[in-house]
């Protein structure tokens, strides 16, 4: 059996990837801080879920969890990071951003790194991340969420590179959705959001394929290449 991880699956696209991956026959760790809903996850099947509670902006205890979840699972093939945090900061209140970047950054970092080190010891692996098209330009809102999206695309394709240069198949997938609906699909103008069942298969299919950049759902891949190319003076007037 196929053992995977979900950082972040007590709600939204992390619940709703775990349920797929059970379904397939997956024994799935799951995390989050909210012990009831974990606990609730599990009851619906309890052979295949196991669980640990943990805040990953405590950075320096990720690995002491990571390392308890994988004994509990007897292996790791797949690492499914999707916790993150979106504060919304229109006056700049350094402590706000310091628990964006804390989530974004620090956590999202270290787990990443712990996970790329396993798969190198072990030799195979897959990390998946989930990023945002949000990462690809700035906005007033909230910089330190799309600052800290942004560090995390680049960081994806570092690691990226880092697994090819090792030789091994270790292999990493960015997935940046658009809006999933959730309690983060958060903005001024909501459009195309996805359902959660809906963003969850494509990020299924996209695991299946080893893809290195997904847009959820897909016809987000668009908006992505506009907005890249968006000039300043369009970005300034959101
Ligand atoms: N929904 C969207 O429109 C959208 C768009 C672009 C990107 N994304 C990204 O998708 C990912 C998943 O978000 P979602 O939409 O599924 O929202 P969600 O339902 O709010 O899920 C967020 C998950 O992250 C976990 N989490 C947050 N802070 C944490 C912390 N400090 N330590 C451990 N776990 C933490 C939450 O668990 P606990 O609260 O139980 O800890 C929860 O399971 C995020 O990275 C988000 O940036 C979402």
């Amino acid at each position: 059996m196929k053992k995977a991880i979900i950082i972040g699956a007590t709600s939204g696209i992390g619940r709703g990837l775990a349920k797929i991956l059970v379904e397939n026959n997956y024994l799935v760790g799951i995390t989050g801080r909210r012990t009831n809903l974990l606990e609730e996850i599990k009851s619906e099947k309890p052979d295949s879920y196991f669980i640990e509670n943990f805040d990953i902006s405590n950075a320096e205890t990720v690995s002491f969890h990571l390392e308890k979840l994988v004994s509990m699972l007897g292996g790791l093939d797949i690492l499914v990071l999707s916790s993150g945090t979106d504060n919304f900061n229109n006056s700049l209140n350094y402590e706000i951003e310091k628990l964006t970047i804390a989530t974004n950054v620090n956590g999202f970092t270290a787990i990443a790194d712990w996970s790329f080190n396993y798969f190198k010891s072990q030799q195979h692996g897959h990390l998946v991340a989930i990023s945002s098209i949000a990462g690809l330009r700035g906005n007033r809102q909230s910089p330190a969420y799309t600052a800290t999206k942004a560090y995390q695309i680049i960081y994806l394709e570092s690691l990226r590179v880092k697994a090819k240069n090792s030789g091994l198949p270790i292999y990493i997938t960015d997935v940046r959705p658009g809006f999933v609906d959730t309690a983060m699909a958060k903005s001024d103008i909501l459009f195309w959001v996805a359902p959660v069942d809906k963003a969850a298969g494509q990020i299924y299919k996209a695991i299946g394929t080893k893809r290195k950049v997904v847009y959820v759902t897909k016809r987000w891949k668009m908006i992505g290449n506009l907005v890249k190319i968006l000039p300043n003076w369009i970005i300034e007037k959101f």
